[in-house]
């Protein structure tokens, strides 16, 4: 939820810092702050708002030099939006300061006992506890200090530390939230996300839970808490610069909405062959066998990956025939879910850090699932901890309203649905037809992305309205609800998404003369239905905005709006239809005026429960 960076190293701290924060902003931002060892100690800059606010402090301030130093983007769990809450913390005693993600769920206690040893607290946030704590235990050396105080809290984090009387080392651990350690010449960069990492080195380590890692400019060592050496791995990260990059397009949702058909293809790269109607997938190969035979499948996860995996759950009985249910990650893992041999537990998730998916994950191989993964992030806590997985590779998404990756997991579900369809019950021939069809896929989304203009001269006729409703059928529900779901995120409009016979069954009663309908249309299994309930929804005046089949005359006759979008069978149709939906958001919510990569209240990826 929020980003950490920090920093040791010949360079001059401040600046690559500040970059770094910029590129970690999309993780949080209500507040942002820095701390910098120089020869006269600790300097700290902490401000509400964007990571522009405390750049125009740090100018005022005339600038921190220091080669050593942490600083932190962050979305607020414990206490408000204030600079006094704002990271870096310290201790009152040692010249501790530290930046935490996480949230440390025995802060309460731990701080009732520092109090009464006679610490005294300026803040409300649990990291301040935190920081307290360190001082409380520190003996000369920070990475004991660090080591002793992690033994006694529960909860998450991913911290590093400084202190004054040690201004050559940091520390840094986590448990539960990510971090990485960048390894440069002679300096090192820590951040909660490579996308701050890469324009320094590609060579880094991924903390483990409760590992810590003691750096100085010489060089790092990595135990566990309980101080037990531990030997990093360390990997070459894979994203260039200009994957991060804005480019010529003015928000990092379009670019990523345009992304779409590239990123398609490579997720599709080398996984299907139409000559042998196969799809390969490497990840999932040595558990072919379990997959075969599996006897249910539960998808899980949470907001755009849900609905995506709600779309897993039609692929899957349908073409795999496989029973299949999909759950919100936050139910399956407190509801004491039945898990008989043979289940197979799919996590879907972008950041592969979302922590309800994660947790679980954690209890579907507690109960002794199978447990799978359909990640983006590559080395993410998610894909490391399933026994397997697909990626989605559609490159790094830094907008906060999911786009590419929504299109992607529904891809590698494809894939996956098609891989044990073929080895259960679907034949070369329709696996080859299917393929085929997949491949056309890329190009179908350049057709709809051409409309672009057309989209938002539609968007614009309705964006005043205050009350907007999502409908669809069968594969295009979940396409339904993601289409709400983005609106919602970034313009504020309301909006629900639900399968188009439910209408009747309370939400009817919303319509009024001009509310929006968005239906999506496509001639589909029950495009007939689709029909009939476009027709309630005009006759109670509700004016329809229909995404529909190019060349439908029928639709043009009964909605107010059409959006075409190329003929594609009723399995993959989602990957298309969805495109509009995402275009209608981003117009509105650039209408409405708002921040789109950064919509209120929300962070890119929600590693808190
Ligand atoms: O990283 P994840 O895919 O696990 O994230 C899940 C949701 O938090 C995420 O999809 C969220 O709903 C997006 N803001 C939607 O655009």
């Amino acid at each position: 939820m929020c980003g950490i960076v920090a920093y040791i190293g010949a360079g001059q701290a401040q600046p690559i810092l500040l970059e770094g924060l910029k590129r970690l902003e999309y993780r949080g931002y209500d507040s942002a702050g820095v701390a910098i060892l120089d020869s006269a100690g600790l300097r700290v800059a902490r401000s509400v708002g964007r990571v522009a606010k405390l750049e125009e402090k740090l100018e005022d301030l005339g600038g921190f030099r220091g080669t050593v130093g942490l600083a932190h983007t962050r979305w607020a769990t414990h206490g408000s939006v204030t600079e006094t809450n704002a990271h870096p913390h310290r201790d009152d005693r040692a010249g501790i300061s530290i930046v935490h993600n996480g949230i440390i769920e025995n802060y309460a206690a731990v701080k009732k006992y520092l109090q009464e040893r006679g610490h005294r607290f300026q803040t409300e946030t649990d990291t301040e506890v935190l920081a307290m704590l360190i001082g409380e235990l520190y003996e000369g050396d920070l990475e004991s200090a660090v080591q002793a105080a992690l033994r006694e809290v529960t909860g998450a984090y991913a911290i590093v530390v400084m202190c004054e009387r040690e201004p050559d080392v940091l520390v840094a651990a986590r448990k539960g939230s990510p971090l990485m350690l960048g390894i440069g010449n002679g300096e090192y960069v820590v951040a909660s996300d490579p996308s701050a990492i890469v324009a320094h080195t590609t060579q880094a380590i991924a903390l483990d839970d409760y590992n810590v890692a003691r750096i100085s400019r010489d060089g790092f060592r990595t135990s566990t808490i309980d101080n037990v050496e531990v030997t990093p791995k360390v990997m070459q990260l894979e994203l260039d610069l200009e994957q991060i990059e804005l480019g010529d397009y003015p928000h990092y949702m379009i670019k990523e909405i345009f992304e779409q058909p590239a990123a398609l293809r490579n997720t599709m790269r080398g996984r299907m062959d139409t000559n042998e109607g196969k799809v390969v997938l490497g990840g999932l190969d040595s558990f072919a066998k379990e997959l075969v035979r599996a006897r249910k499948i539960i998808l899980t996860a949470q907001g755009t990956a849900l609905h995506a995996a709600m779309i897993g759950e039609y692929l899957l009985e349908d073409l795999a025939k496989i029973p299949c249910e999909c759950e919100y990650a936050s139910e399956f893992r407190y509801r004491n879910p039945i898990i008989d041999e043979g289940t197979v537990v799919i996590a879907v998730s972008q950041s592969g850090e979302t922590a309800d998916t994660l947790a679980a994950l954690h209890e579907a191989k507690d109960r002794g699932a199978l447990a799978l993964g359909v990640v983006n992030s590559v080395g993410s806590t998610i894909a490391r901890e399933t026994d397997a997985g697909v990626y989605l590779r559609v490159g790094p998404e830094i907008g906060v309203a999911s786009t590419k990756a929504f299109t992607g997991q529904v891809a590698v579900l494809t894939l996956v649905s098609m891989f044990m369809a073929r080895r259960r019950f679907m034949s070369p021939e329709a696996s080859a037809r299917l393929i085929g069809e997949m491949e056309q896929i890329p190009g179908k989304i350049e057709k709809v992305l051409e409309l672009d203009d057309e989209i938002n001269r539609v968007t614009e006729k309705y964006v005043e309205r205050n009350n907007w409703l999502f409908l669809g059928r069968g594969y295009n529900y979940p396409t339904a609800m993601e289409g709400a779901l983005k609106l919602k995120e970034i313009s504020y409009i309301h909006a629900e998404g639900m399968p188009a016979a439910e209408m009747k069954h309370g939400p009817i009663a919303l319509i009024d003369e001009g509310m929006p309908v968005v239906f999506i249309a496509n001639q589909g299994n029950q495009y007939e239905k689709v029909i009939n309930n476009i027709e309630e929804v005009r006759s109670r005046g509700g004016h329809v905005i229909a995404v529909a089949t190019e060349g439908d005359e029928r639709i043009r006759a009964v909605a107010q709006d059409v959006i075409e979008v190329p003929e594609v069978s009723d399995c993959l149709s989602p990957l298309v239809t969805v495109v509009p939906l995402q275009l209608m958001a981003y117009h509105a919510a650039v209408l409405r005026g708002h921040d789109v990569d950064k919509p209120r209240n929300l962070a890119k990826s929600v590693t808190v429960e």
